[in-house]
C-alpha cells in the first residue's frame, strides 16, 4: 500500500502508472479519487514542485489537501513518528512525507493504516524518477535501450532512485562523477541486478553513446556543511556546452530542479535547445495525479 522506494515497484507497475498517466494526458480518464479524500503532505523540508504538483494533483481529483511542516507539528516537540502516523490515518487518505532520514518514512508506513508516499529523503526520490522516465519515453519514444547519464553527485538520492526505475525500464545508465563521492553500493548493486550501470569518472568516456544528459545539484539538502570541499571535486561535473558534445548530438538534459545555475548547470545549456526540464517538472504533477489514482485502486507492495 505504500511507494516509499522506486523498488516497492515492479516495471509491470510503473508501466501501469504510464498508462493510467497517458490516458489522463489523453482525456480519456475519469479522474477523482473517492469523494472527500484527504492527502496530508508531512514535510521536514523545503519543496517548491513536489508540495505544489501534489497538491494540485489531488484538485484535479477532487480530494483535499493538508500541508504540514514538520517545525509546526508537535514532532517539533518530541511527538513520535509512529503516534503521528496513527493519529495521521484516522483523518486521512493519503500520507505524502518529505522526511531527512528514509528510515523515518519507514517508520511511518510501518505505523500508518493509509498509503505512505515518498516525496523524498536522504535515500531516495522515487515520485521524481517515475516522472523522469516518463519524461524520457515522450522525448525519446521509447525507455529500452536508451543511455542515460546522471553527471555529477551520483551517491544522490535522486541518483538512486533513477538507476533503480531505469534499469527496471531498460534504460542503460552511466553514472558519471568524482571518484571521491562513489554511488551508495546498495542501489548500484542492485540496479546491477536489474539491468546495465556503469561507473566512469571521466565525463568525456562516460557520455559516448548517451541519449540523456540528467543532472541534480551538486549540494543536496542537509548536505550544506560539505559545499566547500564538494565545490572543487565536482566542478569538472558542471553540465556546459563542451561536456554536451560528448554526448549524441540530439541527446537531451535533464535536471530535476532546483538547479544552481552556474554550479552544476550553466544557464547556456538549462535554458537551451536541449533542455526539457521544463516539461520534466510539469510531468511531476500528471505522475502524481496516476500514482494517487493507481494507488486508491491497488497495493503496491
Ligand atoms: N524536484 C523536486 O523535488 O523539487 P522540489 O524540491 O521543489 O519539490
Ligand atoms: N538531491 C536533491 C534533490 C532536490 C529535489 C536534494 O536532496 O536536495
Amino acid at each position: 500500500m505504500n511507494f516509499i522506494s522506486i523498488d516497492d515497484v515492479s516495471a509491470e507497475q510503473i508501466q501501469k502508472i504510464f498508462d493510467i498517466a497517458d490516458r489522463i494526458k489523453a482525456g480519456k480518464m475519469e479522474v477523482s479519487v473517492e469523494s472527500n479524500s484527504v492527502m496530508v503532505l508531512l514535510f521536514e523540508k523545503p519543496s517548491t514542485r513536489t508540495r505544489i504538483s501534489f497538491e494540485a494533483a489531488m484538485a484535479h481529483l477532487g480530494g483535499k489537501s493538508i500541508y504540514l511542516d514538520s517545525l509546526t507539528t508537535q514532532l517539533s516537540r518530541g511527538e513520535s513518528l509512529s503516534d503521528t502516523a496513527k493519529v495521521i490515518s484516522g483523518y486521512a487518505n493519503y500520507l505524502v512525507a518529505r522526511l531527512k532520514k528514509h528510515s523515518d518514512i519507514v517508520e511511518l508506513a510501518t505505523n500508518a493504516t493509509i498509503p505512505v508516499i515518498n516525496a523524498l529523503t536522504d535515500l531516495e526520490h522515487p515520485c521524481q524518477s517515475l516522472s523522469d522516465l516518463y519524461t524520457v519515453r515522450d522525448a525519446k519514444k521509447a525507455l529500452k535501450g536508451v543511455r542515460l547519464a546522471f553527471v555529477g553527485d551520483i551517491a544522490a538520492n535522486t541518483a538512486n532512485s533513477l538507476m533503480l526505475a531505469g534499469t527496471k525500464m531498460g534504460v542503460d545508465i552511466s553514472l558519471i562523477g568524482p571518484k571521491e563521492y562513489p554511488p551508495n553500493p546498495v542501489y548500484y548493486t542492485k540496479a546491477k541486478e536489474y539491468g546495465s550501470v556503469d561507473v566512469y569518472s571521466d565525463p568525456k568516456e562516460g557520455l559516448s553513446d548517451v541519449d540523456v544528459i540528467y543532472t541534480d545539484t551538486f549540494v543536496s539538502m542537509g548536505q550544506e556543511s560539505e559545499a566547500k570541499q564538494r565545490e572543487a571535486l565536482f566542478a569538472p561535473y558542471q553540465v556546459n556546452a563542451g561536456m554536451l558534445k560528448y554526448a549524441n548530438d540530439d541527446a537531451i538534459v535533464m535536471h530535476c530542479l532546483p538547479a544552481h545555475r552556474g554550479e552544476e548547470i550553466t544557464s547556456e545549456v538549462l535554458d537551451g535547445p536541449r533542455s526539457v526540464v521544463w516539461d520534466q517538472a510539469k510531468n511531476k504533477m500528471l505522475i502524481e495525479e496516476a500514482i494517487l489514482l493507481y494507488l486508491s485502486e491497488n497495493e503496491i507492495e
